[in-house]
């Protein structure tokens, strides 16, 4: 995805610079692709969530600039951060041995003293990042405030058979009034929180960073918990990665995992998430440079997503839809393959239109016109996103208006096509003529446009 974008700026007049128009044309055709996104998750809230492995092996500023990104379009940006590997790089540097039991870290007052200067550590190369403001870079002109602070409440883990697992916590509370306070207007910072908890008695406690996130997910009712893991996505039964899971189905998943493994672990706090009301939650793989930017902005990501419920839905559409449908036919009007309908009729039309509808974003529409008197209906509009089309999207959307027809007693169903004539033909509908067409439409039909007409018995 935008493979051929030059971040190099020119100077004189602060626009991309971009070797020649093919890539123009392709520049332009990938922003205009991303738009329907970007108003869908504007003022959206992202829980964030990586371990201290990304850090280490230099993946920081390439996530931060794209975060800064999101966080330009409007998005509000919670970042958990892990430290497992600092803490244990700060445990080897006083030679003090991990102790771990249960799949859990044993954090007595040496651990928890090297929890903290992990966590300062990580947190600060993070603001660092964040903070980064060079001519040239992605992160020019971002200028964006990170905030921490005591959000999170801890309690111990307690003593669990027989092991006394000390300052090791879990999440007991999240201050979900004043994180929101910090992510929204004005001020619009990005919270960042490390994998560290107070209890009411002023005691520290090490938290896990995935329990952090789905909790914080989980308190501001997050719209999506994305965590940056190792793995490319969560497997299914022979290796292959599972793009999109059923709440159901990642909790069948999670049955055939090994429990101590890393896969399982994500996949707990992601169905944890997803249980608790967040809608979303996806397991992406970091070692992908724009792997967030990818799963948010490509129709089928690159990792693994878990949904609350079905992905893909088809509806009839609502006043909402009318800036999605006319992201959608524009580009079909602007060729001459669809008539030109203004927003006005949109808007006005929009009871007539079924929508289909992936992750908040529109991928497909079509219009029903009935002409009762005549038992006949129009089918017009029929478009699916060029990045959906070859999945079914369009046969399902001409089945939902057959069905809407038939409710409402017609018996045929007509369209007038240009360039899809082979599509419908195979879909059962045959060539007609004008003058099969209910009066009032034909007195419409547009002669230069020269359209076929098709008609499909119901
Ligand atoms: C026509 C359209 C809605 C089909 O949507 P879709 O989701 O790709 O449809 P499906 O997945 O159900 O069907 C895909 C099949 O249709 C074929 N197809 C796509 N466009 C076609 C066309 N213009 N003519 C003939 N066949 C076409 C594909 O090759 C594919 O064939 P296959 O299954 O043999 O591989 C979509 O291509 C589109 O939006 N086109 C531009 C707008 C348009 O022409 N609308 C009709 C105006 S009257």
């Amino acid at each position: 995805m935008g493979a051929h974008y030059n971040p190099a700026m020119n100077s004189q007049t602060d626009l991309v610079t971009l070797p020649d128009t093919t890539d123009h044309a392709q520049f332009v055709e990938w922003l205009r692709s991303v738009a329907p996104y970007i108003h869908a998750f504007r003022n959206k809230t992202f829980v964030v969530a990586f371990g201290g492995e990304l850090v280490k092996e230099g993946g920081l500023n390439a996530l931060v600039q794209d975060l800064a990104l999101l966080h330009a379009m409007g998005m509000h940006i919670v970042l958990v951060h892990g430290s497992r590997p600092q803490v244990e790089e700060q445990l080897q540097l006083h030679q003090v041995e991990s102790q771990f039991a249960l799949g859990m870290r044993i954090t007595d007052l040496r651990a928890l003293e090297a929890a903290k200067e992990a966590a300062g550590e990580v947190r600060l190369d993070i603001e660092a990042a964040i903070s980064q403001g060079l001519p040239n870079t992605p992160m020019a002109h971002a200028r964006i405030s990170v905030i921490s602070g005591n959000f999170v409440t801890a309690r111990p883990v307690g003593i669990v058979e027989g092991f006394d697992f000390q300052h090791t916590g879990v999440v007991r509370k999240i201050d979900a009034d004043s994180l929101r306070q910090s992510l929204s207007s004005p001020g619009r910072k990005i919270v960042l929180l490390s994998p560290l908890g107070f209890s009411p008695t002023g005691e520290a406690f090490n938290l896990s960073m995935e329990d952090v996130a789905s909790s914080v997910a989980i308190a501001l009712r997050a719209d999506k918990l994305i965590f940056l893991t190792e793995l490319p996505g969560i497997p299914d039964e022979h290796g292959e990665l599972m793009r999109e899971m059923s709440l159901e189905e990642a909790q069948q998943t999670q049955e055939t995992l090994d429990p101590e493994g890393e896969a399982a672990s994500y996949l707990k706090h992601a169905i944890r998430a997803c249980r608790g009301g967040v809608p979303r939650a996806h397991m992406v793989p970091y070692t992908l440079d724009g792997s967030v930017l990818l799963e948010l902005f490509l129709h089928d990501g690159v990792g693994t997503m878990i949904s609350y419920e079905n992905l893909e839905s088809l509806r009839e559409a609502a006043s909402d839809d009318v800036g999605g449908i006319l992201q959608l036919i524009e580009p079909l009007e602007n060729d001459g393959t669809l008539v030109r309908r203004g927003r006005h009729q949109i808007e006005r039309d929009i009871d007539h239109f079924s929508v289909i509808e992936h992750d908040g974003v529109l991928f497909g529409c079509a219009a029903l016109y009935p002409y009762p008197h005549e038992r006949i209906g129009e089918m017009a509009c029929l478009t699916v996103a060029p990045e959906a089309q070859g999945s079914g999207d369009g046969e399902r959307l001409l089945k939902r208006i057959e069905q809407r027809a038939r409710a409402r007693g017609l018996n045929r169903l007509f369209v007038l096509t240009t360039r899809t004539e082979h599509w419908f033909l195979k879909r059962g509908f045959v060539k007609a003529s004008v003058e099969d067409l209910p009066e009032d439409r034909r007195k419409f039909y547009n002669f230069q446009r020269r359209s076929l007409v098709l008609i499909k018995q119901l």
